[in-house]
């Protein structure tokens, strides 16, 4: 329990695969979890065994967020448009942009504690001195990215009227429960042979599930939050080549890296975007997709240490191995 006693707490997009951990734990911890989300997802009925109170419904739904939200102490809001590249861009505005606010008014309104708004490092875009600070450019790479910083615009203004926000911006969140983009790394890298695109000096950061749970729970509970913009991920970050070999280290296999030109794939992508919009059909290759071989991501997560007390206690070796655990038990490997 936290130092603040039992607490009732609105997790939105709590069925995906961060809200899933968080509210696991924060039920383990004693307090009151509702839920808001839009699809059941694949823990559901274990959250709903758990005791999670859920509700399946959006966050655009403004009527519906003033009623959850009344009687709770903290918001921990994490639903977003985001997976899915085939969205319009009115559907990532509304729920990214338009929903958050809507939380955030029902949060003035009905005098909660705390709210936690997770953006995410990618309003950073492409680091050009990494690890960046919180004071880094802001440059988001795709309509996904900016609207998410758009949202922590609408939380700054709620800020200034005297709310108590938070802002995280997590950096790339693994671990077991998330079988999309690690898994596809896995995928690749298990036979034995990874097709590099570029010179496979990018570098990357990690954020293990339980490690963002950690500062996401710490953000609600300090006082020292208020206010605040904090980069969240592992205590390393890694160059993709290096990446690649931990992987393959997990999976117990010997990997041989091959390289092929970056630019290339890019081109492909842009012309699989431009080929599947008109048919409304998701692209198997999208730009945000390649970027990951050629965007520097690497933060510094010292004012989180400093201000939270936040420490990431699960280094990529040990939280690698569980997600493997996971996709085998689950058969997706
Ligand atoms: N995963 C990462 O590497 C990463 C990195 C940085 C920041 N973030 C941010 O961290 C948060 C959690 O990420 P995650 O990986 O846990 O994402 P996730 O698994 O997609 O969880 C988000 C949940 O929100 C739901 N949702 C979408 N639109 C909604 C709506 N209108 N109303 C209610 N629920 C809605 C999603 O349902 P659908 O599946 O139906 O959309 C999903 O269940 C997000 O805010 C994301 O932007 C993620």
């Amino acid at each position: 329990m936290s130092q603040a006693g039992k607490q009732k707490i609105l997790v939105t997009g709590g069925t995906g695969f961060t809200g899933s951990h968080l509210v696991k734990r924060l039920l383990g911890q004693g307090h009151e979890v509702l839920v808001v989300d839009n699809q059941p997802g694949y823990f559901y009925e274990e959250l709903k065994a758990l005791g999670a109170n859920i509700t399946i419904g959006s966050v655009t739904d403004r009527e519906l967020m003033f009623h959850l939200v009344e009687g709770c102490d903290v918001i921990q809001h994490l639903a977003a448009a985001f997976r899915r590249i085939d969205l319009p861009k009115e559907v990532y505005w509304d729920v990214n942009v338009n929903g958050t606010r809507y939380l955030l008014e029902a949060a003035e309104k009905h005098g909660v504690k705390k709210f936690v708004y997770s953006s995410t490092c990618g309003v950073h875009g492409d680091v050009d001195n990494p690890p960046a600070p919180e004071t880094a450019p802001i440059t988001p790479a795709d309509y996904y990215q900016f609207t998410k910083y758009k949202g922590e615009e609408v939380a700054q203004e709620f800020i200034e009227r005297g709310l108590h926000v938070a802002i995280l911006r997590p950096a790339a969140i693994y671990g077991p429960g998330d079988p999309e983009r690690w898994l596809m790394l896995f995928k690749r890298v298990a036979p034995g042979r990874f097709l590099m695109f570029g010179n496979g000096r990018a570098t990357y950061h990690p954020l293990y599930i339980d490690n963002l749970v950690d500062a996401l729970i710490l953000a609600a509970e300090k006082e020292e939050s208020k206010g605040q913009t904090y980069l969240i991920a592992d205590e390393k970050y890694y160059e993709l080549n290096d990446l690649v070999e931990v992987i393959a280290d997990v999976l117990n296999v010997d990997v041989s890296v091959i390289h092929l030109p970056f630019w290339p794939l890019w081109l492909a992508a842009v012309g699989c975007e431009a080929v599947c919009k008109p048919f409304n059909i998701s692209p198997p290759l999208f730009r945000r997709r390649v970027d990951w071989f050629r965007q520097n991501r690497a933060f510094d997560i010292s004012k989180a240490k400093r201000e939270l007390g936040y420490q990431p206690k699960v280094d990529l070796k040990t939280g690698l191995s569980e997600t493997a655990v996971w996709y085998r038990e689950n058969n997706y490997l």
